[in-house]
């Protein structure tokens, strides 16, 4: 079942009814100041970090689901309705949510009243425009009261959720005209306010929960406006909100326009009062006389069209299948821009007061957007390396505002290394900037230890040598990338964490997920070493590949697949021997990707047993078979119910693998058909199925043990985004950079039999027209009509743009 529809013409995603299976959200804002907004205006803002600086309050895992956001209230005579559907639930007329990119368009009617929200939050600025468009279908004068509706948080979100004793104290407002100003503790060490504000005079206002709602009453029943008038109070302690109310008459066919600004507004510690306790708002002006009139707002939305365009221009692909082309030219990378400005901190699974950046997690999103924001991805990539130590490990975890390691969670990740050289990789491959290599760069953020970023990788690639296991493995440490395999916890108490709680001391536990990790970044290793003009340590690195894959030959193959893993009593995880967890996604893909099994066949049996074992309807599981009762020796895995995450879910990061691996071994037809299993584009008539949004991916679907398999869990903030954009785009449809040239090489199968991609690399265009008519066994090029050797073409010189046709 669908309950929209794609509109590619404007790259939005038109939802038809606010009855979804799961709020459907969209992400405003691309620098300092975002906002998640739902299909029924649910969600919140804040500035740069959602802890810290939350200017809307959300309460999560509530009853309804979804309830707070920025509301209006329309009250017609006696009726009061809600053009977002929610919280209201009003039965309307007409209802429709875009979103796109950027931006939210949410238009309700009811009762002869068209309201549309358009909200957006403008390039540069620090505030999130709401422009309502009022229209009066009927043939009668409407006389028409509206309340406009946030909630403020106390800025510091979690202390804001936790904290009642002192914060139901510390509320203060002020409200000047149409201006709502928010200043909680800005009599103290705050210089920052937010500001709710109108481009129209007010009839009243009100700025106190409790008065505008009534104690007992939720969003669905505000007294003020259920009686019709605004009470005009200003808030003291308890929760400061920001509503006004304006009168509107409009003749019949008459519209008119309103420009609501919600802003985060930051003074000089000099400057930060007009008089004595009264904010100086000289910016909170400003920033509403740059938006007081539609024509700004108007303005602002085309600026951000033509940035979306620009960036999204990187790489565009024309093929006969629609759904391809909408993932890959407009929804994937979206996403990933979303995980590269959000990390894993604020969506509508991650409550934004969590988890910081990830070592491995920012260096796998990084592949997803290097090519989109390439001098960002450089900024990411130091300030990821300046929490490295000096012994090539590092931590788990940085704060985005302090950029320093978190020491809760700490270190013993033993795959987080490797993954810097896979970003570092892919930034120089993207751009040709090898000088990044050459950057002193601290450790541990300590400006007394700093080496270059090349010296970082070394260290990287030795840390896994130096710690290698009795079959000549990677020790796996806390977990690799399954966090949730934790082979030295050994945790019986029920309030340890898994991720932090104390490890046993052991060298046994070995991982074949790193070992297929190292022998898969060691040639980039080896090609940046060289390029530094170190050969011996490049020789040495192919030579310690070639070991570390004869140590995944000779001790982690099981006979018809890869091992995942030895425990820490040298048993074997992952294995036919094993009662529970047999088989494993993660090696699977990593050791083929790597290329180990490629040449003795080992590698199409592993890919087969993957089909036989893992493959269901809805993609590929974790495990089979699942774990039914806890494992001690395994640690968080076992303690998930059948089917659900790290248990045998469908973890939709892993999957992109197998489908590399697949292009590895030619079977472009099996790795397009795990795609399109995920892909939510082609998902979007089993909504009702799936739940999450139809147009990006999730981290997680219910496998097949599970009650509710096919069920989506955690859309937006995950590494599937970056590797799932990897594998079509780079594999199956082939086109990818790399150090020396653009590779172009095709590996999808017969279901889409031509297309052309448009690729812009360091400064040229590639228009690239590929024939897949699967007749040769490595595909044919010509460039500018010229045909060359092999599948490489050489960097073209910047301003140029090259023609290249590809038969397959
Ligand atoms: C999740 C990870 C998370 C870990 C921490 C796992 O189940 O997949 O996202 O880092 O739990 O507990
Ligand atoms: C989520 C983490 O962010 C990611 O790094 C990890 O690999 C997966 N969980 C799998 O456990």
């Amino acid at each position: 079942m669908r309950f929209g529809y794609f509109d590619d013409g404007t790259r939005e995603y038109v939802i038809e009814t606010p009855r979804t299976p799961y709020p459907w959200i969209n992400y405003l804002g691309t620098e300092d100041f975002f906002s998640l907004i739902s299909h029924t205006a649910g969600g919140y803002c804040f500035y740069r970090d959602a802890r810290f600086r939350r200017i809307l309050r959300y309460r999560y895992n509530n009853v309804p689901a979804d309830a707070g956001g920025r509301y209006l209230y329309i009250r017609d005579g006696d009726d009061v309705w809600t053009p977002s559907w929610m919280p209201m639930k009003s039965e309307l007329a007409t209802y429709q949510c875009r979103h796109g990119l950027g931006t939210t368009r949410i238009t309700g009617a009811r009762n002869g009243v068209t309201a549309e929200m358009l909200f957006v939050v403008p390039l540069g600025e620090t505030a999130e425009i709401q422009q309502l468009t009022l229209t009066n279908t009927s043939v009668h004068t409407k006389e028409l009261r509206l309340f406009s509706f946030v909630e403020f948080c106390l800025w510091n979100a979690w202390d804001d959720q936790t904290n009642f004793q002192r914060n139901f104290s510390t509320g203060e407002v002020e409200v000047d005209g149409s201006l709502i100003i928010h200043k909680t503790e800005y009599r103290e060490r705050r210089n920052h306010f937010a500001v709710f504000g109108v481009n129209a005079p007010v009839a009243g206002f009100d700025t106190d929960r409790e008065t505008f709602l009534g104690l007992y009453n939720g969003f669905h029943e505000p007294e003020a406006v259920l009686e019709g008038s605004p009470r005009n109070s200003v808030a003291s302690g308890w929760a400061p909100v920001g509503s006004h109310c304006l009168e509107v008459s409009l003749a019949p066919g008459e519209s008119r326009q309103f420009v609501f600004v919600l802003g985060y507004v930051e003074n000089p510690v000099d400057r930060k009062w007009e008089s004595p306790g009264v904010v100086n708002k000289e910016r909170a002006r400003a920033l509403m006389a740059r938006f007081d009139s539609p024509q700004h707002v108007a303005d602002a939305v085309a600026e951000l069209r033509d940035y979306w365009s620009e960036m999204l221009g990187t790489y565009t692909l024309a093929s006969p299948d629609e759904r391809l082309d909408r993932m890959v030219n407009i929804w994937n990378p979206y996403q990933c821009m979303v995980t590269f400005n959000m990390s894993r901190s604020a969506s509508y699974f991650e409550s934004g007061i969590g988890r910081g950046m990830g070592f491995r997690d920012s260096n796998q999103d990084l592949l997803g957007f290097v090519h989109l924001v390439p001098e960002r991805a450089r900024q990411r990539i130091i300030d990821i390396a300046s929490t490295q130590f000096a012994d090539g490990s590092a931590y788990h975890q940085y704060q985005p505002l302090t950029k320093k390691g978190n020491h809760d969670i700490g270190s013993g990740f033993n795959d987080d290394p490797l993954w810097l050289i896979a970003g570092v990789a892919a930034y120089i491959k993207e751009t040709g900037d090898f000088a990044i290599l050459e950057e002193d760069v601290s450790f541990d953020n300590n400006p007394d230890d700093s080496a270059s970023l090349f010296e970082h990788l070394k260290r990287s690639f030795h840390f896994t040598l130096s710690n290698l296991g009795p079959h000549g493995l990677p020790l796996i440490g806390r977990a690799d990338w399954n966090d949730c395999l934790n082979l030295n916890c050994f945790s019986e108490a029920p309030d340890e964490p898994y991720q932090t709680t104390a490890n046993r001391e052991g060298r046994t536990a070995e991982s074949l997920f790193i070992a297929g990790q190292f022998v898969h970044v060691a040639p980039d290793f080896a090609a940046l070493a060289d390029h530094m003009g170190f050969s011996d340590e490049s020789a040495a690195a192919l030579i310690h590949a070639q070991d570390m894959e004869r140590a995944v030959l000779d001790h982690g193959w099981d006979g018809e697949w890869f091992l995942r893993a030895y425990d820490f009593f040298g048993n074997k995880v992952g294995s036919r021997e094993c009662e529970e967890g047999r088989i494993f996604i993660e090696s699977q893909g990593y050791c083929v990707m790597a290329g180990i099994g490629v040449d003795d066949g080992k590698a199409l049996r592993a890919l087969d047993a993957v089909k036989e074992h893992l493959d269901s309807g809805y993609g590929i599981v974790l495990n089979q078979p699942a774990y039914s009762r806890y494992h001690v020796e395994l640690g968080e895995i076992s303690s998930y119910p059948p089917g659900y995450k790290e248990n045998a879910g469908i973890f939709c990061h892993n999957n992109p693998w197998v489908m590399i691996a697949e292009t590895r071994v030619g079977r472009g037809d099996r790795a397009f058909e795990y795609y399109k299993k995920l892909a939510p584009a082609y998902l979007e008539e089993m909504s009702d199925v799936h739940r999450t949004e139809p147009y990006v991916y999730s981290q997680m679907v219910a496998g097949k043990d599970a009650i509710r398999h096919g069920e989506a869990k955690n859309s937006w903030l995950t590494g599937t985004a970056a590797w799932n954009y990897v594998a079509i785009a780079h594999h199956m449809l082939g086109v990818r950079p790399e150090f020396e040239g653009l590779r172009v090489s095709p590996c999808i199968g017969p279901e889409i039999p031509g297309f052309t991609v448009t690729r812009k690399c360091r400064g040229a265009t590639y228009v690239i027209r590929v024939t897949n008519s699967l007749r040769h066994p490595e595909p044919r090029l010509a460039v500018n009509g010229e045909a060359i050797q092999g599948t490489l073409l050489p960097y073209a010189p910047v301003g140029t743009t090259v023609t290249v046709d590809c038969v397959t």
